[in-house]
């Protein structure tokens, strides 16, 4: 038998293709389906039918519904006298709509899944006949699915396995009653039945069934007619969606593993392509909404039953309804301040510290992106007021807790000293939800280059198992590069962590390079190079390529590499960069561009209104920037970085006009003002703002 698709035509259907094209992966997955998809079943599938107790069937009714089916049957009862053929000899459980469905010529989607091995193969075709007791299969398509989210149960089979056609009791409703309702929500595993009507003759159309898994509660149910769940990374091949895009209708088969109830279902679909919702729930790539019109409730209906095993290791990177509750009203308090508790403390290096906190009311905290920081504030002993501080997140996952990596800046360095050397598990400080726009650019698909140096790495880290968590939901592992230095071995943070990964995963090249290595640290085991992190290292590092470059350290080296990769041709577009100390302008005109000092906009006084405190004051050159204003009229605005980078100083602009004294780096909006690097413009002539108002900010 030749190997993939024989046919010129594509192994897709035109709603397929639609969805591939839509997501961008249309090419690739079109040649790869070329070498996986067949006409016939190779020899592994045809064995694999004939060792499963049981098969999923996908058919559409003479009104055009798809259902789902189950067909139980004692291993052995499914057979392949030739690559193009399936035959079963087993019917129809009693009250299972496949009964009006099976007939010769109909279209039918197959899936042979076994739950002890997560294995699972799917295959397209038509009824070729129908007996008593028996059905055969002429295959148009069969490919291999691979074992994301299968939850494993051991099967045991019933005495009553030959018994399927004995009467039980059905239930028929167009709604769900209390008892689907409960199975529907608890729900770890269903199956989707849905079809693309045959308007030619070309095998990539017509029923499919397909498995899907998430953690109990991932199907969320909105009415007594409707429910939701999230359609996580699959094979990209898009059969359901893609068939769902072209015809909604669709059916549904909840089964009870442990009572052996099936609820078959049958009605319209429609897909969730954005919003809140699909950004909140963990791993959800879009939604599939579900309205029932007849649903079919078949008491102890299964002869076989399942013992529980495990959930699908894929499931850690998937959340549920009630997390993505939380996450969207997080987002919803965005701006506020909200407690945190310490609930785990692991050192890095010998000066980096890993912090761990989750939100003091348990609730799951705000999402974010990688490369993100958090705002903090926190009560220092001898302090009057709270200090405000960003630290990056420095791990990817979405999980129920944030984790910071500071470092002990020493000195009189208040916030970093203190978390070392007083906080500790079950200590409290206030976190506003993360923000940032250093954040990989996930539109990209070009290699990534993370350089960093120092404390620097913290927003590395959190990309890099970024990069990895995707690579492993997705298949689509991205290339990265991840070159770190530090002064030596004590000093070096999360070393044994991305030595780790890289080991593990091909797509990822770890280069560690130490300025003063020390005895204990072992070249080419513990680090790779001796010497400073330069543009020369990037070069004998890096293949010839287009890269995305995210650089982030001390002031100087940023510069230095910025200087030598546009020196190169690197696209200034393609260099990201993030300071943690006073806000780093790199690009440039020919010399590094220092901030320009306060106060050459305007010379004269001009008024400020503090609105909201109802405060007045004067500002001219000599009273620096809008915070320092602020803070000498006894304001305490929030700041941070006081550069312009965190964010946290953004503030509304009523009326008026600023300028800044350096361009700021933090995302803001059109009539917001980042006070801590922004000084007022005279508004003379502003109408808007009447004569003499000046600057009106919200604060
Ligand atoms: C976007 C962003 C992300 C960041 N991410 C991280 C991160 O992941 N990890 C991390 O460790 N840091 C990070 N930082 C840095 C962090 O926010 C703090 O700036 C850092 O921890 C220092 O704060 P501190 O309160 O300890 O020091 P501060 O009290 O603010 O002091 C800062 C420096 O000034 C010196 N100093 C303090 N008082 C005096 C004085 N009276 N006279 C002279 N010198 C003085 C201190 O010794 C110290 O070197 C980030 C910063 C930004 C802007
Ligand atoms: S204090 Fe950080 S942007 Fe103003």
């Amino acid at each position: 038998m030749p190997d993939g698709w024989p046919y010129g035509d594509s192994p897709f259907h035109k709603g397929e293709q639609q969805v591939q094209e839509r997501l961008g992966v249309r090419d690739r997955i079109e040649s790869f389906a070329r070498r996986v998809v067949r006409d016939a079943m190779p020899d592994q599938h045809r064995q694999f039918y004939a060792e499963l107790p049981f098969v999923m069937l996908g058919t559409v009714d003479d009104r055009g519904r798809p259902w789902a089916s189950l067909v139980p049957g004692r291993p052995g009862f499914m057979t392949s006298p030739d690559a193009g053929a399936l035959e079963v000899a087993a019917g129809p459980l009693f009250g299972d709509p496949l009964h009006g469905t099976l007939k010769p010529g109909a279209d039918v989607g197959v899936l042979g899944i076994q739950f002890e091995t997560r294995r699972r193969n799917r295959m397209v075709g038509t009824i070729s006949s129908v007996e008593p007791g028996r059905f055969a299969i002429t295959v148009a398509q069969a490919f291999g699915n691979c074992p994301q989210y299968i939850q494993t149960r051991a099967l045991e089979m019933l005495p009553e396995i030959d018994e399927g056609a004995r009467k039980r009791p059905v239930g028929r409703a167009d709604r769900f009653d209390r008892r689907t309702r409960a199975l529907i929500e608890r729900a770890d595993t269903l199956f989707i039945a849905t079809a693309y009507s045959k308007h030619s003759d070309t095998a990539s159309q017509g029923a499919d069934v397909s498995h899907r898994g998430g953690s109990p509660g991932f199907v969320r149910v909105e009415d007594d007619r409707t429910f939701v769940f999230p359609d996580f990374s699959g094979n990209n091949h898009f059969n359901t969606v893609g068939n769902i895009v072209v015809n909604p209708k669709a059916g549904f088969l909840f089964v009870d593993f442990e009572a052996g109830d099936l609820v078959y279902m049958t009605g319209e679909a429609e897909i969730v392509w954005e919003g809140e919702e699909v950004d909140a729930f963990a791993g959800a790539e879009r939604l599939i909404r579900f309205r029932a019109e007849e649903v079919v409730r078949v008491e102890d209906s299964l002869p076989l039953r399942f013992d529980f095993g495990e959930y699908s290791p894929m499931l850690e990177h998937t959340g549920s309804w009630a997390q993505a509750a939380q996450t969207i009203a997080a987002e919803n308090e965005r701006n506020v301040y909200l407690p945190y508790e310490i609930c785990d403390i692991q050192p890095e290096s010998e000066v980096i510290t890993s912090f761990y906190l989750r939100r003091a009311d348990g609730k799951t905290p705000a999402r974010h992106e990688p490369g993100q920081f958090l705002p903090i504030r926190l009560t220092i002993p001898g302090q009057d007021d709270p200090l405000i501080r960003t630290y990056t997140l420095s791990d990817a996952s979405n999980a129920n807790h944030y984790r910071l990596s500071i470092k002990r800046e020493g000195g009189d360095a208040l916030v970093s000293n203190h978390f070392h050397d007083h906080l500790k598990k079950g200590d409290r400080l206030e976190a506003m939800a993360p923000r940032g726009k250093f954040v990989l650019d996930g539109s990209s698909n070009r290699p990534v280059v993370l350089v960093s140096a120092g404390v620097g790495l913290t927003p590395m880290i959190a990309m890099t198992n970024h990069l990895i968590n995707e690579g492993l939901r997705t298949r689509n592992f991205r290339r990265t590069y991840f070159i770190h230095g530090a002064r030596n071995g004590r000093a070096l943070a999360f070393g044994d962590h991305v030595r780790g990964l890289a080991a593990e995963h091909d797509s990822l090249t770890v280069h560690l390079r130490l300025s003063r290595p020390e005895e204990t640290d072992r070249l080419g085991e513990t680090y790779h190079s001796e010497g400073h992190v330069d543009v020369e290292l990037m070069k004998s590092l890096l293949p010839f390529d287009d890269y995305d470059f995210y650089l982030c350290g001390p002031q100087p080296f940023m510069q230095e590499l910025y200087d030598g990769l546009t020196a190169l041709g690197v696209r200034d577009d393609r260099i990201h960069y993030e300071s943690f100390g006073p806000a780093t302008v790199l690009k440039h005109d020919g010399g590094p561009k220092r901030a320009s000092p306060l106060g050459t906009p305007v010379e004269g006084p001009v008024s400020v209104c503090f609105a909201d405190s109802d405060v007045e004051a004067k500002w001219s050159p000599d009273k620096g920037t809008l915070l320092e204003l602020a803070e000498a009229a006894g304001l305490n605005p929030a700041f941070s970085c006081r550069s312009g980078v965190c964010g946290t100083c953004v503030t509304r602009l009523r009326c008026g006009k600023v300028d800044y004294i350096e361009e700021p780096v933090a995302p803001h909006g059109d009539h917001d003002v980042l006070i801590c690097c922004a000084t007022p413009r005279s508004s003379a002539g502003d109408a808007t703002c009447g004569e003499d108002q000046g600057v009106v900010l919200e604060l």
